[in-house]
């Protein structure tokens, strides 16, 4: 019998977060390890559909594990959305020898990666993202280094904060989820906190910045993840800043940190975490196993069906920001 070498193909797609390039080098060199050929599929399931794509050696990822972005590009492919999308994808894995494809992507990345697999491709999902809002799991890869990009840009605005007795209204990334606002408002020492799945007011927040002026605090900041903006009906972080100096008297000035937060070296846990995913998601493929993905729970790397995945929902700590609101008095 003639002896067939597998080809697995890897892509990135959606939101580029850093730690994609360990996670695309893991991949790549689990794979050849086990003599597997591995193509790149460049720009998402655009370049899937537009057969943009090459064969990989151990030294197509060289110099990329320290790298911010994705050396495979990344898109959002709205063809992918339809099934006739989905059956073109399906061809050009059948044309190119594509057994199987690793999918480093959020959500919406995992949906084309389920439809793949139900067509007979097996596909396995790596959550890539800043925003962490992969419900099946803990961490996502991406998400440690934003977190630590928008602590260094908040530092650096407390300083001048602190020299004009102001307050800094600092809009962070996160479409829906206000994990980088959590996590970069408690590491900053935020007096307050604005994420969409807790509600607040105004209100509130000025009554604890006067609270805090009679004990002798002279400057502030607030985190705001942009989905409160989008959706809470509260304004921009413009309009934040103007009804907070208003109703305060402590002058005040809104950041918009945006895209800075995708970029950037990825941390070291990035770079692990995003390594021991890419490791897993080739020894499924190995077996031929697809429609799963490999995701952080309990400090494990573990796979869950994607479908399974798709439906958990995803729990906000609100012990956490019990205590950031307890502690930044
Ligand atoms: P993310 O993967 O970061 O959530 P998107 O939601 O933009 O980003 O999705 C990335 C890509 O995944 C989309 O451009 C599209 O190609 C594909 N995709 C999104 N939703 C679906 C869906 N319901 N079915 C199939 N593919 C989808
Ligand atoms: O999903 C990652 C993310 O950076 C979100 O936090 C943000 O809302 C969105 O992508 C921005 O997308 P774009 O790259 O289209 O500006």
């Amino acid at each position: 019998m003639e002896f067939k070498q597998k080809t697995i193909g890897v892509l990135s797609s959606g939101g580029d977060a850093p730690g994609m390039n360990a996670a695309i080098r893991s991949v790549v060199r689990t794979a050849l390890n086990r003599n597997i050929r591995v193509l790149g599929i460049r720009r998402g399931y655009s370049g899937l559909l537009a057969r943009d794509m090459f064969e990989m050696n151990l030294r197509s990822v060289s110099d990329t594990l320290h790298r911010g972005g994705t050396i495979l590009y990344s898109a959002r492919c709205p063809e992918f959305r339809d099934d006739k999308g989905v059956e073109r994808g399906k061809e050009v894995c059948l044309e190119m020898g594509i057994d199987g494809l690793v999918v480093i992507g959020g959500d919406g990345s995992f949906r084309g990666a389920r439809d793949l697999s139900l067509k007979g491709i097996p596909c396995i999902g790596i959550p890539g993202t800043i925003d962490n809002d992969i419900a099946s799991s803990d961490y996502t890869v991406g998400f440690d280094t934003a977190v630590n990009t928008v602590m260094d840009m908040v530092d650096k605005l407390r300083d001048t904060s602190q020299s004009h007795d102001r307050c800094s209204i600092v809009e962070v990334m996160g479409r829906r989820c206000g994990d980088i606002a959590l996590h970069a408002g408690i590491a900053c020492g935020a007096v307050a906190i604005l994420v969409p799945e807790v509600p607040f007011s105004i209100d509130s927040i000025i009554e604890k910045m006067q609270r805090t002026l009679r004990t002798g605090k002279k400057h502030f900041i607030i985190i705001v993840a942009e989905g409160v903006t989008s959706v809470g009906g509260v304004g921009t972080v413009h309009d934040i800043a103007e009804e907070i100096e208003a109703r305060t008297g402590v002058e005040s000035r809104a950041t918009v940190l945006g895209h800075v937060q995708r970029g950037g070296a990825p941390s070291a846990r990035e770079r692990v975490l995003a390594s021991e995913m890419g490791y897993h998601a080739v020894e499924l493929l190995e077996q031929g196993i697809g429609n799963r993905v490999v995701v952080n729970h309990d400090n494990k790397i573990v796979d869950y069906d994607i479908l399974e995945a798709l439906q958990m929902k995803k729990q906000f700590d609100r012990h956490l920001y019990d205590i950031a609101d307890a502690i930044s008095i």
